[in-house]
């Protein structure tokens, strides 16, 4: 038995060092060392029926050689792999890497992360929204019946709609609808978020996307008023723009909300001297907002003069423009590269 452990130790070495390559190496373990056929292998397994005096003797040598023929592969397996060379590893350690390229997060993204963040931290329930949407939960829930003249003020895309369908389809073109869905779900007190893609049917420029995403803020509760809606608005953007941000409302209309408002900020890049970004007004005009109108609440079920709140939209592109100053929305949706890799 000894001799013929010796015997396969020696045609094993032989076999390692005829070996050209990784996979004939590979061979040579499994010739063997191979759990089911392995010569070495059979061996071991055999000690067993051996008699019991010789059994340490023969199982030891068996286990010597057996760590031998491993410690030779690995070593002619390294010499292989780093060219050849038998006596030391063959690199040259000075040469630089290879530079791996990373990734990142779109800046539209990030941005829609962030506000998240900022009003999840805000105590607001942070959701998102449907991209198809009914004319009904688009506009009519919304106080903007059939032909409506409020309903130019979104050029809307229809989507082929099945015949029985009771209210046509449509890409949504605010995140508006989802007051509705939330509030025909559930019951006051409500504090939510919204971020949704929105779409628009225009002709694209500097200023105007067909695509764009909003965020949608909204809060119902009982005696809620026009100042929770400034305080919520300049927290926002204090927290946005990481200083403290003066706002001013001037009358608008939407017809869900009653009154209605836009929102300027102050130019923080002139700090409100006038200056080619705020077009040289010291203002900046950045959203929507109002008081939720009493016929929201009458379409989603709510009693009557019980409830009040505030509601505001803003276009999550026009913040990011605002932050990286980005003078092309077309910019956001272009997929270059070049673009993209600057944030
Ligand atoms: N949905 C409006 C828009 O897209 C913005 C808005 C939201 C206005 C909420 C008032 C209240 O223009």
């Amino acid at each position: 038995m000894i001799s013929k452990i010796n015997e396969i130790k020696e045609q094993a070495l032989k076999d390692i060092s005829g070996a050209k390559n990784a996979l004939s190496l590979d061979n040579v373990w499994k010739k063997y060392l191979g759990r089911r056929d392995g010569k070495l292998t059979k061996v071991l397994r055999n000690v067993k029926k051996l008699p019991i005096e010789e059994r340490p003797k023969v199982g030891e040598l068996a286990n010597t050689v057996r760590q031998e023929i491993i410690l030779e592969i690995n070593k002619t397996k390294a010499s292989l792999s780093s060219g050849g060379s038998n006596s030391s590893i063959d690199i040259d350690r000075t040469l630089p890497g290879k530079n791996i390229k990373f990734g990142h997060l779109h800046p539209l993204t990030q941005m829609r992360f962030n506000v998240a963040q900022i009003f999840s931290s805000l105590g607001f329930e942070v959701l998102e929204s449907n991209e198809i949407e009914t004319e009904y939960y688009n506009f009519e829930a919304l106080n903007i019946p059939k032909g409506h003249p409020a309903r130019d003020m979104w050029d809307t895309f229809f989507i082929e709609s099945k015949k029985n369908q009771k209210s046509k389809l449509l890409l949504q073109t605010h995140t508006s609808p989802m007051q509705i869905h939330v509030m025909e779900k559930r019951k006051p007190p409500l504090k939510v978020c919204v971020i949704g893609k929105c779409f628009r049917n225009e002709a694209t420029d500097a200023s105007h996307e067909h695509t764009i995403y909003q965020l949608e803020a909204f809060s119902v509760g009982k005696e809620i008023s026009v100042a929770n809606l400034i305080h919520t608005l300049k927290s926002f953007l204090g927290l946005l723009f990481k200083k403290e941000v003066e706002v001013r409302l001037r009358p608008s209309y939407f017809p869900f909300t009653e009154p209605s408002f836009e929102m300027d900020f102050k130019c923080l890049n002139c700090n409100g001297s006038g200056c080619q970004v705020c077009g040289q007004t010291g203002w900046v005009e950045i959203l929507g907002c109002g008081m939720i109108h009493p016929k929201v609440y009458e379409a989603v079920g709510y009693p009557k003069n019980t409830y009040t709140g505030f509601a505001f939209g803003v276009g999550l592109d026009r913040l990011v423009m605002m932050k990286h100053q980005i003078d092309d929305i077309r910019w956001l949706h272009s997929g270059d590269l070049r673009f993209i890799r600057q944030f």
